[in-house]
Parts: structure tokens; C-alpha cells; sequence
């Protein structure tokens, strides 16, 4: 007998465990674009940790800052011209939770990943200490983002936490990470086009690549607080020939009428790859949709809007939603949780980002 997509989703919604759950999600998404799901599947259970066998009828042990709900994972779908990526974010997650012993088992992930040749280290190697305290503060460490796509095997990313030693020390540990990378300059990049309103554009996350070759990236993602599209356009000016109508389109078509964002930030990103000094080969921009709509209905409208000029249509955004959840996208707001814009000089691409709502569908 055949089983659908839906059926297997249904079936994952019965009270089970995280791990079941998010796997029938990802082994969903991926069969969307032919990735074959035994690998991201297990790949996932090691990346959760101990959270993979979390019951999802009670609360959540730790409280995960990846998603609104908790849910230490949340998945995308990138888009580049015809070809398509899903990703997945997560924190690992040891038995018992906290922040200390969250990291150490962050460390062994990649250690294991390291064993098996999934990865190569040099850019963590090169500035893991600065963000591995005894003592972690924030709301995170280290988390991982790993990257399916159809011909290859996964891919990873680790993000650090700028604020792990306190948020006062923040600047200063960027500034130490960008030297060790060899990117000194890049701070004054940062300075002059992405942090200009002094304590409300804030570094957030500091992300390396984990595989080889010159397209390994190192990236530094800005929060804008009460930020504006202008602040995002200012950002972007840090890479010569963009087109920066775009960002304005973008934000306009998710969160119409809204001039100031004083819900959650927008996100700018800086991604530099091998030989590049000062100047980012990429700019991203990320709009938290969920803050600025009613329900996700309303949500769904916009992303079409935002996503069809860049050949992504209702058909498919459809297909997402469906990988993850049977509900109604009437009911709340969440589901779609962030989208972005991908600008270099040469190409544009964009991100769903889509929540698993593992633990507000439970409740
Ligand atoms: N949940 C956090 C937030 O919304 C972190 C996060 C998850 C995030 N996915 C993201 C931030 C995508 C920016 C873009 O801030």
C-alpha cells in the first residue's frame, strides 16, 4: 500500500518523540527534491543529541532559542536559480541540558563528523577557543546548520554566539575571530556600513563553513533593533554592485507599511570566501516575517509576493508547508518564520525559512 508525505506526517504527529517528528519533516522536504532521506535522517538524530529522544507530550527540558517554540531545530529551502538546497539549523542537546554541557556535546558532534571525513576543521580550528568559555553565556554556544542537497553529500556550518563571554565583550571577540581568519580589515567593513547606530546594530552570529575549498565562507550576520529596510540598504553598500532596489522590494512585500522593524530585528549577513580582504563576496538579508503578520495565511501571501519575482511560485511554497505540518495556516503565525535575499554582483538567490512547530502543534 502506498503511504503519503501526509500519512507519514500524520502518523509522526502522534505523540512520539522529537526525533521521530522532525525526521518525518526532513525525510518530507527532502523528497521534495530528490535527496535521499537515509542520510539527512540520521544526520538529524546526531546533530538533536539527547533531544532526539525527547517525548514530545511534555515540555522541553531546554529551551532552545533556534525557534519561537523551543524546538531546538528549524528547516529551509534555498533557492538559487533552478537549483534547490534544504537545511536544517539545530543545537545540540546533552542529557542532562545546559548551557556548559551543551557545548561539550556540540564539540563532540563535530568531532564524530571530523572522524567519519564529513568535514574539514581549519576555520573552526582557528577561532573555536574564543567562543568556548567554561562558563557559556547567552542564549547559545554553538549551534549547526547542515546542508542537503541532491548531489552531494551534507554539508555543514557551525554559528557562534559573539555575546558567549557577555555582551560587553562581544566587539572584541569578533574583532579577534576576523584577525585569526585573516580578516582583519573586515572590521572597518563592519564599522562603516553595518554597525552605524552604535548599541542598536549588533553582531549575532559568527558562522564558519566546514568543508573545503575556496567557497568555505566565513560569515558575520547584524541584527538592525527597530532597524529599517534603509538600514539593511546602507548594510548592503558594503558590496560594490548590488542591486539595492531589491531589498526595498523585498521588505515591502513581506511586511507592507511597516517602516520601522521593532518586533524581531532584520538580519544583514557578510559572507567572505577565500581572498577576500575587505570586501564581503555576498550580502544576505533576512526579514522575520512572523512578527509582522496576523497568521500565516497572511504570511504565505506575502512570501508569494516576495518569492515570485525570483522565480519561486505557490505550487512549491505549498509543497514546503505541507512537508511539515497539517494544520491551517489560518490558526497562528509562526510557521513561516524568516525569508531572505541573497545578493552578490552576480547572481540572486532567496530562503524559506519554515518551523516545525514541534512544540506549539503539541500543545
Ligand atoms: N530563532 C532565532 C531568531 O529568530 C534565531 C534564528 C533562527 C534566525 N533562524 C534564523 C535568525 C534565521 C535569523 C535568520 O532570531
Amino acid at each position: 500500500m502506498e503511504t503519503s508525505a501526509g500519512d507519514v506526517l500524520a502518523r509522526a504527529a502522534e505523540p512520539g518523540t522529537l526525533g521521530t517528528r522532525t525526521r518525518a519533516q526532513l525525510a518530507g522536504l527532502c523528497e521534495l527534491y530528490g535527496i535521499p532521506p537515509d542520510s539527512s535522517g540520521s544526520v538529524l538524530t546526531e546533530l538533536l543529541g539527547s533531544a532526539a529522544r525527547w517525548p514530545l507530550q511534555q515540555q522541553p527540558p531546554w529551551h532552545s532559542d533556534v525557534a519561537d517554540d523551543a524546538t531546538p531545530v528549524e528547516f529551509s529551502v534555498a533557492f538559487d536559480g533552478a537549483r534547490r538546497k534544504v537545511r536544517v539549523l539545530g543545537e545540540t542537546i546533552a542529557e542532562p541540558p545546559s548551557a556548559k554541557a551543551n557545548l561539550r556535546t556540540a564539540e563532540q558532534f563535530v568531532a564524530e563528523l571530523h572522524s567519519r571525513g564529513d568535514v574539514v576543521l581549519d576555520k573552526l580550528r582557528a577561532v573555536q577557543d574564543l567562543f568556548t568559555p567554561q562558563e557559556p553565556r547567552g542564549a547559545f554556544a554553538w549551534w549547526y546548520s547542515v546542508i542537503l542537497d541532491p548531489d552531494g553529500p551534507p554539508k555543514f556550518k557551525v554559528y557562534f554566539n559573539p555575546e558567549v563571554h557577555g555582551r560587553e565583550a562581544a566587539s572584541e571577540l569578533v574583532e579577534q575571530a576576523l584577525s585569526r581568519l585573516g580578516l582583519p580589515a573586515v572590521q572597518s567593513t563592519l564599522d562603516k556600513y553595518a554597525l552605524r547606530r552604535f548599541d542598536q546594530d549588533v553582531v549575532s552570529f559568527f558562522a564558519v563553513d566546514l568543508d573545503s575549498g575556496d567557497q568555505a565562507r566565513v560569515k558575520i550576520y547584524v541584527s538592525h533593533l527597530d532597524g529599517s529596510a534603509q538600514d539593511a540598504v546602507r548594510t548592503a553598500q558594503a558590496v560594490p554592485g548590488l542591486a539595492h532596489e531589491r531589498i526595498e522590494e523585498f521588505c515591502a512585500a513581506l511586511a507592507p507599511g511597516t517602516t520601522v522593524f521593532g518586533g524581531r530585528p532584520l538580519v544583514s549577513s557578510y559572507s567572505f570566501v577565500d581572498g577576500d580582504t575587505s570586501t564581503p563576496s555576498n550580502y544576505s538579508l533576512y526579514v522575520p516575517v512572523r512578527d509582522y503578520v496576523p497568521h500565516d495565511a497572511v504570511a504565505r501571501e506575502r512570501v508569494l509576493r516576495a518569492l515570485e519575482p525570483h522565480g519561486v511560485g505557490a505550487a512549491e511554497v505549498d509543497r514546503i508547508t505541507a512537508a511539515v505540518t497539517n494544520r491551517s495556516l489560518h490558526e497562528a503565525a509562526g510557521l513561516l518564520a524568516h525569508v531572505s535575499l541573497r545578493l552578490s554582483p552576480e547572481s540572486t538567490g532567496t530562503t524559506l525559512y519554515v518551523s516545525s512547530e514541534a512544540y506549539s502543534s503539541a500543545t
